[in-house]
């Protein structure tokens, strides 16, 4: 049985082999992930970006989350789940941020949750550690703070925010979190923090020294083009493998290429008769 599991996570680190990590948000891409050998697949509130077309995550809702958490859950047997806790979720109250965590894996069947904070987050990640929800932090460029940012920007490259970024790292570790990603960050912080924790970090332009890597699934695969970030590596342009497919369609339908006879159903010429 080669299930990844929270506890795989701390052995990974351990052993200084590498986590890897991608987003999936349907069922199909996450067979396909799966089937590839990824360690884990976040279904992330980028959800709100590449699928639902808004231009922050701050739209997510609850049910969009538990939603896609199920249909992902089911395409995967090896990898870990993690589900991404959308805003305003984990804002409100205490209890509000269990209660929806726990939403996630009992509707969602997510086997962990992840949310974005630190040192502000870490008595809620506690009391959602209390109820047995494994927890992943997520610091740095955290996109739901995307109004207080003023933009998709870097952090942590003056002494005060690389300082709080790690005393965030720090107060998420100590809160119980397993993982804490790592978003945008000077690669030399994101060394230091890597260095400093127990628990294993997760880059997304974090840099080399990362425990591991997460990436967009849509990203990568070259799916999606509103907005390409620096660290992001694009493994294959299936913009053009899809444009050729679709404009091939449609001629082949306007030129009655397609169908072919091995794309059609038959009947008996004894039955077609009677119709005629
Ligand atoms: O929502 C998301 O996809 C994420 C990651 C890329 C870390 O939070
Ligand atoms: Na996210």
């Amino acid at each position: 049985n080669n299930k990844f599991t929270t506890q795989s996570f701390f052995k990974a680190k351990e052993n200084k082999e590498k986590i890897t990590m991608l987003t999936a948000y349907d069922y199909s891409m996450a067979q396909l992930v799966d089937n590839s050998g990824i360690d884990a697949v976040l279904v992330g509130d980028s959800v709100g970006m590449v699928m639902q077309g808004h231009d922050s995550t701050l739209q997510v809702t609850m049910e969009d989350m538990i939603y896609h958490s199920q249909c992902v859950a089911r395409g995967l047997k090896h990898a870990l789940l993690v589900t991404d806790l959308p805003f305003l979720s984990y804002h409100v109250s205490i209890e509000e941020a269990v209660r929806n965590a726990g939403q996630l894996i009992q509707q969602g069947h997510a086997e962990a949750v992840k949310l974005e904070g630190g040192q502000n987050m870490a008595a809620t990640v506690k009391a959602i550690v209390n109820a047995q929800i494994p927890v992943m932090g997520h610091i740095g460029l955290t996109p739901q703070s995307v109004n207080i940012f003023g933009g998709f920007k870097v952090q942590g490259k003056e002494e005060i925010t690389a300082q709080n970024l790690i005393n965030d790292a720090l107060a998420l570790e100590a809160a119980g979190a397993f993982s804490i990603v790592l978003e945008a960050v000077p690669e030399a912080l994101a060394k230091l923090i890597t260095e400093k924790l127990h628990i294993p970090t997760i880059g997304i332009g974090g840099g080399r020294y990362c425990d591991g890597q997460i990436l967009v699934i849509n990203d990568i695969l070259g799916m999606y083009s509103d907005f390409t970030p620096k660290f992001v590596k694009k493994y294959a342009n299936l913009n053009i493998d899809i444009n050729t497919a679709v404009t091939t369609y449609i001629s082949d339908v306007k030129n009655s290429e397609f169908p072919k006879p091995e794309h059609t159903f038959g009947i008996k010429d004894s039955v077609l008769d009677k119709l005629y």
